[in-house]
C-alpha cells in the first residue's frame, strides 16, 4: 500500500516505536492518530509532529486500550477526522510481571479489541475499503522468555491470534492483511526501571548486554515493511540489531 493520504491509528504512539512509526508515515505522506493512555506525552508528541507535518495530519486522542468502551470512542474520533482508517497499527504494551492480568488485558485485550474494530470497519466484503492491520509482538513471543513468562504469553497470543486472522479464507474478499511485529529488545520506555517488574533482572540485564538492543529505527522499519508490501501477510517479522529485519511464516503445521 502507498502510504501517502492513507490514515494510519497508533495505539501507544506518544513515545518508542509508535512515534517512531508516526513520524516515518508523516514523512511519507500520511495521516496519523496517535492514540495513547498517557494524554500529557501524547499531546506533547502531537503538537511537535504537527510542527513539521501540518495541523490537519496528526490527532490525538487519550485511549486506554484495556477499555473497550474508550478504545471504541477514539477510533470513533479519528474516522469522524480523517473519513476512514486505512492501517491500524495495535502496538500499545506494558511489561510487568506483577500485574499480569492488566498485562494480559493490555497486551492482548487491547490487541483484540483493536483488531476487531479494525477489521468491521475497512472490511470490503461488508463495504470497507481494506486495509492492513499490524500488531506488535515481540520476539518474546516466538522464544520461551523465563524472564517475564505472562508478558511472553501475552505476545505469543498476539502472533498466534494474527496468523489466524490472516489465515481466514474470508479475508480475501475483506482485503485485509494481518501482520505481527516482533522486536528483540530495545531502548525505549518499556524496559526502564524493570528492576521490580521482571524475574532474574541480573541474568536480564547480562543477556541484554551480550545480545544486544535493535534500534527504533530498525522497527519502525518492519512496520514500513508491513504497510508498503501487499504479498505480506500472515507472518511475523523479527528484528535483531545484527540480523536486521526477517519474515517468519507462522504457519508450522500444514493446515489440511
Ligand atoms: N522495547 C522493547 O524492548 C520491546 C521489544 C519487543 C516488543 N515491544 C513492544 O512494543 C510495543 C511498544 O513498546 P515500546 O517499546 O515503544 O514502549 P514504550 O513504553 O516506549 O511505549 C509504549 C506506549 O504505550 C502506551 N500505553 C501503555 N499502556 C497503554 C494502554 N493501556 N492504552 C494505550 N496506550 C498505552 C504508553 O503510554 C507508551 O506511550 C509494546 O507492545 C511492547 O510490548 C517492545
Amino acid at each position: 500500500m502507498q502510504l501517502k493520504e492513507k490514515v494510519i491509528f497508533i495505539t501507544g504512539g506518544a513515545q518508542g516505536f509508535g512515534r517512531g512509526v508516526a513520524e516515518a508515515v508523516l514523512k511519507k505522506g500520511a495521516k496519523v492518530c496517535i492514540a495513547d493512555v498517557n494524554a500529557d506525552l501524547g499531546e506533547a508528541t502531537t503538537r511537535e509532529l504537527q510542527a513539521s507535518s501540518g495541523p490537519d495530519y496528526v490527532l490525538f486522542v487519550k485511549c486506554d486500550v484495556s477499555d473497550a468502551t474508550v478504545f471504541e470512542d477514539a477510533f470513533k474520533a479519528a474516522v469522524s477526522k480523517f473519513g476512514h482508517i486505512d492501517i491500524m497499527c495495535n502496538n500499545a504494551g506494558i511489561l510487568d510481571e506483577r500485574i499480569w492480568e492488566k498485562q494480559l488485558e493490555v497486551n492482548f485485550g487491547g490487541v483484540v479489541r483493536g483488531t476487531m474494530m479494525a477489521l468491521n470497519h475497512m472490511r470490503k466484503d461488508k463495504g470497507g475499503r481494506g486495509g492492513v492491520i499490524i500488531n506488535t509482538a515481540s520476539i518474546g513471543g516466538l522464544l520461551p522468555s523465563f524472564w517475564f513468562p505472562t508478558y511472553a504469553g501475552s505476545k505469543s497470543a498476539v502472533n498466534h491470534f494474527t496468523a489466524s486472522w490472516a489465515n481466514n479464507p474470508d479475508m480475501k474478499s475483506a482485503e485485509v492483511r494481518f501482520v505481527s511485529i516482533c522486536p528483540s529488545g530495545a531502548e525505549t520506555g518499556l524496559l526502564e526501571s524493570l528492576q521490580d517488574k521482571i524475574l532474574n533482572y541480573d541474568h536480564f540485564k547480562q543477556f541484554m548486554e551480550r545480545s544486544k538492543y535493535c534500534r527504533v529505527d530498525q522497527v519502525v522499519q518492519a512496520f514500513l515493511l508491513a504497510m508498503e508490501d501487499d504479498t505480506i501477510n500472515g507472518t511475523a517479522i523479527t528484528i535483531k540489531l545484527k540480523e536486521g529485519v526477517q519474515k517468519v511464516k507462522m504457519s508450522l503445521v500444514p493446515i489440511e
